[in-house]
């Protein structure tokens, strides 16, 4: 067996914890969650999530990776398995290795848009091209067409893989932290400079700006309760806790498997867990929101922000707004994704190192000899990524394994945490050595209220409706919002109907189903009724390509299915070679 692995220093350790949590969704996701959910009134549900279900969680896979590791364990398979006496949880744990795979997949694509726009804006290139050509010549999107290709764009994707293995090769103190001593305070200093400059800005100082950037910092800030009955809003605002964090994946499991028996992890749990909320709340939730509020007004960020995820409006949009700031402009465009890619980076090698410790520590294998097993396996998935519209691999990806399988794995480990190892053993591990004292009322959140908290969210995001309610605008107009269960809770009091029961794309039964290219394949049938020809051969186009997308979903689906049993086999492989002594429970 290979060498047993620790981390440098107590400070390195905690960087590299942070630069596991503190990523693209701080900076990106959670703006616009909070923008699209009533900013101040999603601040609400979003701490209490923290408090209910994050933090103690963040406690349980720290304690759990560090017992893991007493074992010679340091991924999720043999660190669940060292917690019960069945042999079914290292097969339950191989979900911890399957979603790091997929994440890795997408998330070091956008790591590499991150690299690709930083040292584009330096160029000062988004001062004559606008950003979403430039991502267009980046991934080569061609319209209705289920492939896109740019070599360029590919060569620099896998130029950021191979940087990645290279870090991961050299292994945890000289690769991993040695990173994150860097990145992490560059990317401070980057994101605080940003969100004094953006501050800055007021109608006089600055011609363009409607508003003043205090605006929108009240917009993120001010508490209104007027949401809080809103389950919409609570399953976004739970959803970004566990992105966030980076729980429910097994990748803290990892990094904290390398620590001693006795050393403190209450105490550098909870800081990893506030770093990662200063980053996230009054780090970014001050430059993306009121910057962007400054120039362009609340109502059209709300609108932005509806059916994205925050991309638009950190890639196309604040781009051409840094174009304000003059000969600054480049600059703040290289801070921005410059602080962007140090964020991706540090996140990206904790998602890698899962399964590199997987192969050391249950095929002996060395650390480069599992960092080239982990790219060749890596590449199938990453390029069909890069090759394909993103309705096919890239936001299945994300919602399988970087949204849904978060949640499962975390109800799982509670379970197995707090039932099944026991609370009281439980609370033994999180409490020793401890350099803070844990307050005893975590002890019950952990043991009951985590549990059916997670569970509400399984349900409520697995049978989301789409909720459809009429709105009629100040102009008399009407359209149709999709509010997910709003309506139904709020229908009883004000006696409305209840909208008629439709599943939302976004839940799981809406995602198994297509909904969303159902509802496509629709519009684009009743528009076929009424068009002639140009734009009837472009309509008969996009059918193809829909019908296209389904194919290559499926095909996903049986690929990630595939995926899931490889891993699951190669664990089978592990335990049978290691012979029937496999549980410590
Ligand atoms: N927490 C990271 C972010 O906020 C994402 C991540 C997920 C990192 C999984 C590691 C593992 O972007």
């Amino acid at each position: 067996m290979a060498q047993q692995e620790r981390w440098g220093s107590r400070i390195g350790l905690v960087l590299a914890m942070a630069g596991n949590a503190v990523g693209l969704g701080n900076f990106i996701r959670f703006p616009a969650e909070a923008a699209r959910n009533g900013g101040g009134a999603f601040l609400i549900p979003y701490f209490v999530a923290l408090i209910l279900m994050g933090l103690p969680l963040m406690w349980v896979e720290w304690a759990m990776g560090r017992r893991g590791g007493e074992f010679g364990q340091h991924s999720a398979p043999g660190i669940f398995q060292t917690f019960g006496r069945s042999g079914i949880w290292k097969y339950l744990g191989v979900l911890g290795l399957w979603s790091c795979m997929l994440i890795a997949a997408f998330y070091l694509y956008v790591e590499t848009w991150c690299f690709a726009y930083a040292a584009y804006s330096f160029m000062g290139g988004f001062q004559n091209e606008a950003p979403t050509e430039f991502l267009n010549r980046l991934i080569g999107t061609t319209p209705n067409s289920v492939f896109a290709v740019s070599y360029w764009g590919l060569a620099l994707f896998f130029g950021c893989i191979v940087l990645n293995i290279y870090i991961l090769s050299r292994g945890l103190a000289r690769g991993i932290e040695m990173v994150a001593k860097v990145a992490m305070p560059m990317l401070i200093v980057f994101a605080v400079v940003l969100a004094v400059r953006g501050l800055m800005i007021t109608p006089d100082n600055d011609p363009k700006a409607q508003y003043s950037a205090l605006t929108g910092l009240n917009f993120v800030w001010e508490p209104k309760l007027d949401k809080l009955t809103n389950p919409t809003v609570w399953l976004a605002a739970a959803g970004q806790i566990f992105f966030t964090l980076s729980i429910g994946m097994g990748a803290i499991h990892c990094y904290s498997s390398y620590l001693r028996r006795n050393d403190d992890i209450a105490l550098t749990g909870a800081t990893t867990a506030w770093t990662n909320e200063f980053c996230e709340v009054i780090l970014a939730g001050t430059i993306l929101i009121p910057i962007s509020v400054a120039y362009l007004g609340l109502d059209k960020v709300q609108e932005m922000t509806q059916g994205g995820s925050g991309f638009d409006l950190g890639f196309m949009t604040l781009p051409t707004l840094f174009n304000d700031w003059g000969p600054f402009a480049p600059f703040a465009g290289f801070l921005w994704f410059g602080l962007l890619f140090l964020a991706a980076i540090t996140s990206s090698l904790a998602i890698g190192q899962p399964f590199l410790a997987f192969l050391q520590s249950q095929f002996g294998m060395t650390r480069r000899r599992s960092a080239m097993v982990f790219g060749v396996l890596l590449l199938p998935l990453a390029l069909l990524v890069a090759t394909m519209d993103q309705n096919c691999f890239f936001n299945e990806y994300d919602f399988w394994a970087g949204t849904f399988a978060l949640v499962v794995f975390a109800i799982i480990e509670t379970i197995l945490f707090a039932w099944v190892f026991g609370m009281d053993r439980g609370w033994e591990e999180i409490t020793r050595g401890a350099e803070l004292r844990v307050p005893r009322v975590f002890y019950y959140i952990l043991k009951y209220i985590t549990p059916v908290f997670i569970f509400i969210i399984l349900l409520g995001s697995t049978f989301l409706p789409k909720g459809e309610v009429k709105v009629v605008g100040p102009d008399g107009s009407e359209r149709i919002e999709s509010r997910g269960w709003e309506p139904y809770v709020t229908a009883p009091f004000t006696g409305e109907p209840m909208p008629e029961w439709k599943w939302s794309p976004q839940g799981l039964i809406g995602k198994m189903l297509n909904v969303d290219l159902d509802d496509q394949v629709a519009a684009v049938t009743a528009e076929k009724a009424k068009a002639t020809g140009d734009k009837l051969q472009e309509l008969l186009e996009k059918e193809r390509y829909l019908g296209d997308v389904y194919y290559y979903r499926s095909a996903n689906r049986i690929l990630m299915a595939a995926l899931f049993a490889f891993l699951a086999f190669l664990v089978f492989i592990a335990w049978l070679r290691r012979g029937p002594e496999g549980s410590q429970a």
